[in-house]
């Protein structure tokens, strides 16, 4: 049975002291009791890093995970970071090929390839973005657009590596804009995503991979979204910044 995971982004939001605190508190509300396979993904900014996952080490089910890596091991690359580096913090995901990397740091397939890698070989778990702005939803070019994201980057992995994979798609157009995809579109594409992954590897490898919705995903609407069939959590930006919201969307699946 695959994974079902509500993971938190919380982008370059929260100082330190928020950060800690926000963490404590869904800690508290979730870190000691059984779920199952459910997790709780808490990706912060790298200067949480090690103090939440030290505050988590114990926990069977909240896990923490940067939002970015450096594609090298280490050396003179000013105010970059590395996946040993973040891997030695006590985190265990990273969130690879988010929209907000491609856009605004010119992140592309190949530069993505490197760092998926990077990540593996480092003990990280990747939590890999696709996704397609609202032209090429409306072109109807999104279709290859999202299998040839694929293809050029996670679909390279070994079946080994990419079972550390979770993937997550996110609508560009429904990234902190308050438009959600429907359940209905965001499930089309979930299940294409994984009839891409049953064409690349397997129907076993496709039927244990976690396939996240995000984009305006909130306490709202996660429950529609969640109950789809292809449709194995969720990548929260905003409505993670607040407990009681990403609490309200973790027990979805209670
Ligand atoms: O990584 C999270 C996504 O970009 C979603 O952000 O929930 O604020 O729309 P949002």
């Amino acid at each position: 049975m695959r994974n079902k995971i509500v993971a938190g982004n919380w982008k370059m939001n929260l100082d330190y002291q928020e950060g800690i605190s926000l963490f404590s508190e869904i800690l508290n509300m979730v870190g000691d009791e059984t779920r199952g396979n459910q997790q709780v993904i808490v990706c912060s900014p790298f200067i949480h890093l090690y103090n939440i996952a030290q505050q988590s080490k114990d926990s069977e089910n909240v896990f923490v995970g940067a939002q970015n890596i450096h594609q090298n091991d280490s050396g003179a690359y000013t105010g970059e970071i590395s996946a040993s580096q973040v891997k030695s913090t006590g985190a265990s995901y990273v969130i690879l090929g988010h929209s907000e990397r491609r856009a605004y740091f010119g992140e592309d397939e190949k530069l993505l390839e490197v760092k998926l890698n990077q990540a593996l070989k480092n003990g990280l778990k990747p939590i890999f973005c696709i996704g397609e702005t609202k032209d090429e939803r409306e072109s109807g070019e999104f279709w290859d657009i999202l299998a040839k994201q694929l293809k050029e980057t996670v679909f390279l992995l070994s079946n080994e590596d990419f079972a550390n994979v979770v993937l997550a798609y996110e609508p560009v157009w429904a990234i902190g804009t308050g438009l959600t995809a429907t359940p209905e579109q965001a499930q089309e594409v979930h299940a294409f995503i994984r009839e891409e992954i049953a064409k690349s590897f397997n129907q076993e490898v496709a039927d244990n991979t976690s396939i996240l919705y995000g984009g305006s995903c909130n306490p709202k609407n996660a429950a529609e979204l969640f109950s789809q069939a292809d449709i194995d959590g969720g990548l929260i930006g905003g409505a993670s910044l607040k407990s009681r919201d990403f609490l309200d969307i973790i027990n979805v699946f209670n």
